[in-house]
């Protein structure tokens, strides 16, 4: 059985996450784990806490001598700022006389109003502080451990986005210019584009916005490319992989739109050109090819061999240097929104949190169907589950 859990504020002393069901005698290093934390850190239209944040996370259990033992696995990421809070986010009772950054002026889009009623809160920082995705940070960390685990598959998961603000979505299904993406580009670009054209529309829309002194959202795009056939299942409606996705993505702050494939254009569509014919293939691993994946490489809740494909929308961020009209939660008055140092746009960082969902929703799949306390015993099973499909189309 695979899980993760993570706990951790915004600006308390760190985050940690644990990691359950990671086979032994996977090679495990920090230095794996700082790549993606950087790169979640990047993009353009961020706020100023990502140059005060460098995200390193610390094993703490699980790993010996760089080597995963099958344990549960703990990592611990330090949160630099909170030299800035130590009395306001101190889990110990403080002086009265302390400044304990409080607020209580409601920012409609977060979860302030409904956590304070929920929780029964009257400073809205006890509601903030763990609604925020500062806490996406663990998720990225455990991420990267799982990407180790899939790349000895030879599943890798990649990400960019399609859009911002009111640019029309970049998405593509047709195998072959999803071949021709050029991720070292993507790496490379503030936006995570390798399209000049697109890379300059989304940065003015981020500038626009800062000007108007408001914010934008847009779509992003994860790709999971090698995906083995059958991961998932159709047998009971929480073994579906589609829906396992849809969650994973869904519960990503401010995402508020998931599509597999082509979901939303596919509507529009005759159903003849929808569905991905399978033409027989011989120098294909599984036998079989589909001459297009509109279905985003997932069909019944089943992988089928194609990448998987996921588009997920953004919303634009709810804080604003303009802020919108609200209500103190305590007096019932009508205030301006609280407003705290924050980013214009959250979408090219939000696709690195995306790769790490995938990679933490495949790997519950990858676990259930080949099993294994070490990852040899899983290569071994998936190897043999591979030459079964030998039996099929001859
Ligand atoms: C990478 C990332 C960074 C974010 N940064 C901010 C931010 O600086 N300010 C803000 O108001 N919301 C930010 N958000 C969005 C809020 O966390 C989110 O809108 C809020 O918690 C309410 O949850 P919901 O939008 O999922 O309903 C960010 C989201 C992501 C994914």
């Amino acid at each position: 059985m695979f899980r993760f859990i993570t706990a951790g504020e915004s600006h308390g002393p760190s985050l940690s996450v644990i990691l359950e069901g990671l086979p032994a005698g996977l090679k495990i290093n920090e230095d794996n784990i700082k790549v993606d934390l950087q790169r979640r850190q990047k993009g353009f239209g961020r706020g100023g806490r990502m140059k005060i944040e460098k995200d390193h996370a610390v094993i703490k259990s699980g790993v010996r001598h760089g080597i995963s033992m099958g344990s549960p696995i703990s990592l611990w990421i330090e949160n630099k700022d909170f030299e800035n809070w130590t009395e306001a986010m101190s889990p110990y009772p403080v002086n009265e006389s302390v400044d304990k950054k409080e607020f209580t002026k409601i920012v409609p889009g977060h979860a302030d109003f409904a956590g304070a009623l929920k929780y029964k809160q009257h400073d809205l920082r006890n509601v903030l502080e763990r609604a925020s995705a500062r806490e996406t940070t663990a998720r990225v960390a455990a991420g990267a451990l799982c990407k180790s685990m899939l790349k000895e598959l030879g599943i890798i998961i990649r990400s960019r986005v399609i859009s911002i603000g009111d640019s029309v979505p970049s998405n593509t299904l047709d195998s072959k210019e999803i071949e021709s993406i050029n991720w070292e580009t993507i790496e490379k670009s503030e936006v995570r584009t390798d399209s000049k054209d697109l890379e300059k529309k989304f940065i003015d829309s981020i500038l626009k916005a800062k000007k108007d002194r408001t914010t934008v959202g847009g779509i992003f795009q994860v790709i999971a490319f090698n995906m083995p056939v059958g991961l998932g299942s159709f047998s009971q409606w929480d073994r579906k992989l589609d829906g396992k996705i849809a969650q994973a993505m869904m519960s990503i702050n401010a995402v508020k739109g998931v599509e597999i494939g082509s979901g939303f254009l596919n509507t529009r569509k005759p159903g003849r050109n929808v569905h991905d014919v399978i033409i027989p293939d011989k120098s294909d691993i599984r036998n079989f090819n589909h001459v297009s994946n509109h279905a985003g490489g997932l069909e019944g809740g089943v992988s089928n061999g194609e990448p998987i494909i996921v588009n997920v929308a953004i919303k634009p961020i709810a804080t604003m240097t303009n802020p919108l009209p609200s209500v103190d939660i305590n007096s019932g008055e009508i205030v301006e929104a609280q407003y705290n140092r924050s980013d214009i746009c959250q979408v090219p960082p939000a696709c690195v949190i995306g790769e790490a969902m995938l990679a933490l929703s495949l790997s519950e799949v990858v676990i259930e169907k080949f099993g294994g306390d070490h990852i040899d015993e899983m290569l071994a099973n998936f190897s043999n589950y591979q030459k079964s499909h030998k039996e099929f189309g001859i």
